[in-house]
């Protein structure tokens, strides 16, 4: 963990609020309106950044176990991943090589072999096809040259990382870009899963916007959190990764400050990851998938307990799902889908995003730049831009 990091922040954060100021981006930033609905940038999209990045598709805390798993389909790919009698995260297509089942449905759990919902064939934590019904019968085949297809990953951070395309990749620590070393202090891999929810939402881009938005608290979630929370933030970027604070009120402080207080605000992994820190003991983690057309994503809320899960944390946990479904489905996903409606009506050629708000304007221009990169020139992009930056 960089505690340095973490405390140069800090301070850069309380000199804004001394001065009354906000990071600036140098200009208004318009983004047109056909991103968020044209379905051509939408599949190149899902190919060029969900197909090809590192992504989370689960977490260190909820595979601690040798033989635990999580199935989950990520951005239209059937992704498994498991923990190994070795204690190594592994990833697979979730594909039968059979004829193609789904092996394993959507959730977490806990198995010694994964046999396929079709025909029976089985296949054990590592991959490898173990069993296949009738084998004589079925005719000769090479066992070992058809277990699950593997794809690369890496856990940083508590976060498991996958690529969804078999073969090389980015490597996680370039993609990370030196994040993880400050996202470390959250421990996120001692944390215990008390809750998940999955929630449906508009375009991806639309629902991540928000995440990376405090200009809108106290007025879209004036009936929920908004009425205590300032509309202004901070952003700190490694690459394509930010992290939103508030701006501190009151002077230097002379006393070390805590873990937690080093840690506030939101901490978001580019391009669908938010994690949003609370005072109390439990926090959201939340999934953003782009889902099958331009109009749709699908939200996996995880929530995470930093002490031992006991009756009174399991109450607090059902309290904050209850909360944060009601704060993202019902006031950010309704807001996004009537955006979705009058952007897809041409009302306007573009959406405006303003100096204040330059978290959204870093995450469309990476977005940009990703769709206009080429394979070879991906490990440059994301090197070129290593370290800390400010809109
Ligand atoms: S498709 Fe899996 S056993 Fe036939
Ligand atoms: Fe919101």
């Amino acid at each position: 963990m960089d505690r340095d990091a973490l405390l140069a922040m800090r301070r850069r954060h309380r000199a804004h609020a001394r001065a009354g100021t906000v990071d600036q981006a140098p200009d208004v930033r318009r983004v047109p309106a056909a991103h968020y609905v044209d379905a051509e940038r939408f599949e190149r999209e899902c190919e060029r950044i969900f197909h090809r990045l590192p992504l989370t598709v689960a977490f260190s805390a909820e595979l601690r176990e040798p033989g635990s798993y999580r199935a989950l389909d990520a951005a239209g790919v059937p992704v498994l991943v498991t923990r190994d009698p070795d204690g190594a995260a592994r990833a697979f297509l979730n594909v039968c090589r059979h004829r193609g089942a789904i092996l394993v449905d959507e959730g977490v759990g806990r198995a010694r072999r994964f046999a396929c919902p079709y025909h029976g064939w089985g296949y054990d934590a590592c991959g490898a096809l173990r069993t296949i019904v009738n084998e004589r019968e079925f005719g000769g085949l090479d066992k070992d040259a058809h277990g699950l297809v593997p794809l690369p990953v890496s856990e940083r951070a508590g976060l498991v990382l996958v690529t969804l395309t078999p073969g090389d990749g980015l490597d996680a620590d370039t993609f990370l870009a030196g994040y993880d070393a400050v996202l470390e202090a959250q421990g996120l891999a001692d944390c215990f899963v008390v809750g998940r929810q999955r929630i449906e939402g508009p375009n991806w881009k639309i629902a991540f916007d928000g995440y990376l938005d405090f200009y809108h608290l106290p007025v879209l979630h004036r009936e929920t959190f908004g009425p205590r929370m300032p509309n202004r933030a901070l952003y700190d970027a490694f690459g394509p990764h930010q992290r939103m604070s508030f701006p501190l009120e009151g002077a230097d402080e002379t006393e070390e400050p805590s873990l937690a207080a080093l840690c506030e605000g939101v901490w978001t992994v580019f391009p669908n990851l938010s994690l949003a820190t609370d005072p109390g003991p439990i926090f959201m983690v939340s999934q953003l998938f782009p889902g099958a057309g331009p109009g749709e994503s699908v939200t996996h809320q995880t929530f995470f307990s930093r002490v031992a899960p006991d009756a009174r944390i399991e109450e607090k946990a059902r309290r904050t799902m209850a909360f944060m479904q009601r704060v993202v489905r019902d006031e950010d996903y309704r807001m996004g889908e009537r955006i979705q409606r009058s952007l897809r009506t041409g009302a306007l050629e573009h959406v405006l995003f303003g100096r204040n708000e330059g978290g959204g304007q870093r995450f469309h221009a990476w977005v940009d730049a990703l769709l206009e990169t080429e394979d070879p020139e991906l490990p440059a992009l994301f090197e070129r831009r290593v370290g800390p930056e400010v809109a």
